[in-house]
């Protein structure tokens, strides 16, 4: 089986080659190609892989390019992780929208808006690549947004795309373990969009244990979401929300944490991941030990500012370990090409699954894989709130999409001025404009 890692330099590329380290079953991965526009970073991260790979049998074979095409051809299956604009660009949009007072974060609002708007064409330009190329090719999306980036690729690759996050099963495993089950025991009535869902039921044994979990205090603030979300919130609303929701119903708390933190989360990484490739291009230290410690700090970090923005302190250690979207990964490709089948909380075409938005809108819903592709399962209808929300958000991500095809600068203001989380159009025709001023990426913007 042949995976191709565009975006083959980044920096966690090296979790998903431990995953394929792990799996030694007929049909598992020989070839791997990482393909990168950027011939340091690929050199580096093949340096943590060939010291990963030491002493293991049966280790898949690595190869590296620049060439998009020559990445492409006899691909079984493609894991697309891009990231336009890199570090810098993430942290550009971080700062513009906080320099406006509205949340800058890589997937929700302002900086959602800005690093969709620069990433969806060039995901179209890859998924084009790949219907053209590799036609049979099953695509994992990982890049970020990745409800709207799937959804944009989809109409290229129709279901041959998938989009994957950890955060859903991160969610299901926490609230698994304070409940004191098996989280592979569980059954997550799980819906909405990618950052944007709601944990409405966790079934073990038939059934609903969530009830019990929303009656009981002190269970229910022992994990990640419970502390950011306070339990009387999480009783009101009756479901766990995903952690991204932390930035809607905390907003101002949100932005005056990310406002006061001395580093954005973008600059942060940035100049950690420069130390990290600088060090490991020029050799002497043990690039895989670099490359730990670096991982290692980035986790104890993740969403620090949304637990300070409540004062909620360090992340649980059972956490740390990652969330897993390797796992989730690997799972998927295995269901996939041999058939064994899993359940799984991916990003997919909504068919029927929820009422609205519409069937072809791009949705995060448990789905039954197997050597088929994905099909979504049916779940707990959402409440009105989460419905609206999501429809809201469906319509912001759609004018991103109408604004890659066309080129319109109107589509793009809509798609700013119409997020919950941007509270005037005078503010968003300004985001625009700065945004469309700083990003070399959206020069396509035309009046
Ligand atoms: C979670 C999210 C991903 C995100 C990742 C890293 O896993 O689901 O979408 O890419 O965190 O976040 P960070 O802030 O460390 O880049
Ligand atoms: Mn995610």
């Amino acid at each position: 089986m042949r995976l191709t890692i565009l975006g083959g330099g980044g920096f966690r590329v090296p979790l998903v080659h431990r995953a394929l380290l792990g799996d030694h079953a007929a049909g598992r991965v020989t070839h791997v190609t990482l393909h990168d526009l950027d011939a340091g970073r690929l050199s580096a991260i093949g340096r943590v892989l060939a010291e990963q790979a030491e002493g293991i049998a049966g280790a898949p074979r690595v190869t590296v390019t620049t060439d998009l095409d020559a990445a492409l051809k006899g691909a079984d299956f493609v894991f697309s992780a891009i990231r336009v604009g890199g570090l810098e660009g993430r942290a550009a949009d971080e700062r513009i929208a906080l320099e406006e007072g509205v949340l800058g974060q890589e997937t929700v609002g302002a900086g959602g808006i800005a690093y969709g708007l620069r990433t969806v064409p060039v995901a179209l330009d890859i998924a084009r690549r790949v219907a053209a190329i590799a036609p049979d090719a099953w695509v994992i999306n990982f890049t970020n947004p990745a409800g709207l980036v799937t959804e944009a690729m989809s109409r290229h690759l129709g279901d041959r795309v998938i989009g994957i996050c950890d955060s859903p099963v991160g969610l299901g495993r926490r609230v698994a373990r304070a409940l004191g089950a098996d989280p592979h025991e569980a059954w997550m009535d799980y819906a909405g969009l990618n950052h944007l869902g709601w944990l409405s039921g966790l079934r073990v044994g038939g059934r609903d244990q969530l009830p019990r979990l929303l009656a009981d205090s002190e269970a229910l603030v022992s994990f990640e979401e419970g502390k950011l979300f306070g339990a009387d919130w999480l009783r009101a609303l009756g479901a766990i929300p995903n952690e991204y929701l932390h930035y809607y119903y905390f907003s101002r708390e949100s932005v005056r944490a990310a406002q006061e933190a001395e580093l954005s989360r973008g600059a942060f990484l940035r100049d950690q991941q420069r130390g990290f490739y600088a060090l490991t291009e020029r050799g002497g230290e043990s690039a895989l030990e670099a490359w730990e410690r670096t991982r290692a700090e980035r986790e104890a970090t993740y969403m620090a500012e949304s637990r300070e923005a409540v004062g909620v302190g360090a992340r649980d250690a059972r956490d740390l370990d990652g969330g897993g979207y390797e796992h989730v990964a690997l799972a998927l490709m295995r269901a996939i090409a041999r058939n064994e089948r899993a359940t799984l909380i991916l990003n997919v075409r909504n068919g029927s699954t929820l009422p609205v938005p519409d069937a072809e809108a791009v949705v995060e819903v448990p789905c039954l894989v197997d050597a088929n592709g994905a099909h979504p399962l049916p779940v707990s209808p959402l409440p009105d709130h989460a419905t609206g929300l999501v429809c809201q958000v469906k319509a912001v991500e759609r004018e991103v999409m109408a604004a890659a095809d066309s080129g319109s600068r109107a589509a793009a203001l809509k798609a700013f001025a119409l997020h919950p989380l941007v509270d005037s159009v005078r503010v968003a025709r300004r985001l625009l404009d700065t945004y469309a001023r700083e990003h070399a990426g959206l020069s396509y913007l035309r009046p």
